[in-house]
């Protein structure tokens, strides 16, 4: 059997522009998919504290990695978003298919139109842009005590609680009173 080169290219293409547009499309937003570490979310719950009495934010849901784990092993009321659609559908999906549905909040949308009053922990693994522009809703919305984890990249003029150089995680607590301090600290 023969396959048309013409047919075997349009497929090719296809697929590489479905892989793409998964990719990069939510570049305009804030970030491009790419699912935070393992490690790195471990590391991101444990140093957050996170627990059955925490509503949790994750910023950009992508496929679930935060927001599956924060429900399933630290019990916690999580509200994931994502601006996505096929993204969105994949949490949709798994969250279906587990145990913890009633824990699970999703919302399909950008994270810059949400209200952050309600959450204890925000997640993020974003780009240094993104951060920037969300830091005046945490400093407006959050509430104080708050804690933010976030992965590769820092809130610009907030000062770090902790850095774990080795998941590459940066903890901020959310101060009651006047906007947080301006030097990081901790290593890295
Ligand atoms: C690097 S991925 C992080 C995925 C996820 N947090 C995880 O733990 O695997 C960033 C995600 O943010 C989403 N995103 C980017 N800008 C967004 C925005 N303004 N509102 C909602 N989601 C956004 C992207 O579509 C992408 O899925």
């Amino acid at each position: 059997m023969s396959i048309d080169p013409a047919l075997l290219l349009a497929v090719v293409l296809g697929a590489i522009a479905v892989v793409a547009y998964f990719v990069f499309a939510s570049f305009a937003f804030g970030a491009g998919y790419q699912p935070t570490p393992r490690r790195s979310v471990e590391a991101m719950l444990r140093l957050a504290e996170v627990g059955p009495n925490d509503t949790v934010y994750d910023l950009g849901a992508g496929t679930g990695a935060i927001v599956f784990r924060a429900a399933r092993t630290y019990r916690a009321r999580v509200v994931g978003v994502e601006v996505e659609p096929i993204r969105f559908l994949v949490l949709k999906a798994r969250r279906a298919a587990g145990p913890f549905a009633d824990r699970i909040e999703l919302r399909w949308g950008n994270f810059y139109s949400l209200d952050f009053r309600a959450a204890s922990v925000v997640t993020a693994f974003l780009w240094p842009g993104a951060m920037e522009r969300l830091r005046s809703k945490f400093e407006a919305e959050l509430p104080p005590g708050a804690r933010v984890v976030s992965h590769c990249h820092e809130i610009p003029g907030w000062r770090a609680l902790t850095y774990d150089a080795e998941t590459d995680v940066y903890l901020y607590r959310r101060p009651a009173g006047a906007t947080p301090g301006a030097v990081r600290t901790g290593g890295g």
